[in-house]
């Protein structure tokens, strides 16, 4: 059993590290592999705005290339904003390693956990090729 609130805790010591100088909007990331390995990420900013890197994309770059190739959990934070639910990009970065739950901060300092399905539904992923 996860400690979603533990977890939130060390994705804002994550953000902490952002590097945004453009947005001034700070997010880290936590992310739990099936192996229960734990893998942190923030966002990375870029003069060229769209070669930034976000705190999830990130976080699950660093598990992939620690041979990670599931992970069950997602929590994410972000110490400049309320709400925080990530971009559609991350939420399909997310669908390739077969996430299974999504925390997020409703801005109101509780929780929101949800199965990947709310975040994404009808999703597009390596099975939609194998047909
Ligand atoms: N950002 C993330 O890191 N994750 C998200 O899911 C939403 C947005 C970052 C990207 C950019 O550095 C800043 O937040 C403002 O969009």
């Amino acid at each position: 059993m996860n400690d979603y609130a533990e977890l939130h805790k060390q994705a804002q010591k994550a953000a902490e590290s952002s590097y945004s100088p453009y947005s001034g909007f700070r997010v880290g990331a936590i992310v739990i592999a099936d192996d229960g390995r734990v893998f942190s990420g923030c966002n990375v900013e870029n003069a060229g705005y769209a070669s930034s890197i976000c705190a999830e994309g990130n976080a699950i770059s660093s598990a992939a290339a620690a041979g990670v190739r599931k992970i069950d959990t997602v929590v994410v934070a972000c110490l400049d904003g309320g709400e925080c639910y990530p971009c559609g990009n991350c939420r399909q970065i997310m669908r390739e390693f077969s996430v299974d739950t999504v925390v997020v901060q409703d801005g109101e300092g509780s929780l929101r956990v949800h199965a990947f399905d709310e975040v994404l539904p009808h999703s597009f992923g390596p099975e939609s090729l194998a047909q």
